[in-house]
């Protein structure tokens, strides 16, 4: 199976999976990989405030570290519904949940609520805006990493606090993503959640609405 690549819009859509097993090790190519960030950077952002830095993280004492840390998290996660809701237990354990190690490299993404100043145009009445920014800059990436044949896993099994220290963030500066990348075995068809009965895709007429809620 091959992994793929494709620079139509809609076939990359199609194809973007989120990847946790399935990552080969092989380190990404420099120039590729600033083909991934040019593509995260070049997000819409709220009053072109650009909130978003992505730390890159190799080295393997620290994809230790959070690896371990995600490890904890999880169990906790596993721990909550065996007491909470035992029927959903079974089907969570064999469910991976990050490929922290195997990628062999983090991009941290992280939100500066700062960055564009104290009035930022477009953020006066919904401060999330700001936020939000640094998740599109996240859905570029992600999809510009399909394009090249690249896996994507996001991992948001960590407390913020440990990540932000674990990456030497500024105080006021948020971590909003650790996603795993790196080259792939294949990308798999079939989202993992759904492959594992966790969860079924809804349809979309489920989620369009016409003039109001619920019509
Ligand atoms: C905000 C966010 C956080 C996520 N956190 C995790 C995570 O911690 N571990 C994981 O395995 N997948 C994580 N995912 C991936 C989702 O499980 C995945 O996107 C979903 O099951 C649909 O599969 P697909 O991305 O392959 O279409 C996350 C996705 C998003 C958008």
């Amino acid at each position: 199976m091959s992994t793929g690549t494709s620079t139509d819009l809609y076939d990359v859509i199609a194809r973007r999976r989120d990847t946790r097993a399935e990552f080969s090790g092989e380190p990404v190519e420099p120039a590729v990989l600033e083909r991934v960030l040019g593509a995260a950077h070049a997000a819409p952002s709220v009053g072109l405030s650009q909130p978003w830095d992505f730390v890159l993280v190799r080295d393997p004492a620290t994809l230790d570290a959070f690896a371990d840390h995600v490890a904890g998290e999880r169990a906790s996660y596993a721990a909550t519904l065996e007491r909470e809701q035992p029927e959903r237990a079974g089907t969570f354990a064999p469910i991976k949940v990050e490929g922290v190690r195997e990628s062999g490299l983090g991009v941290v993404v992280t939100y500066d609520p700062e960055r564009g100043g104290p009035h930022v145009l477009g953020r006066h009445t919904v401060d999330d805006a700001g936020l939000w920014s640094s998740v599109l800059a996240v859905q570029n990436l992600w999809l510009a990493a399909t394009a090249e044949g690249l896996g994507v896993g996001w991992v948001s099994f960590y407390r913020e606090e440990f990540l932000h220290d674990l990456v030497g963030l500024p105080a006021r500066v948020r971590p909003v993503a650790w996603l795993c990348l790196g080259a792939l075995t294949h990308l798999p068809e079939v989202p993992d959640l759904v492959r594992h009965g966790w969860r079924e895709r809804r349809p979309l007429a489920d989620a369009v609405h016409h003039e109001r809620w619920g019509a």
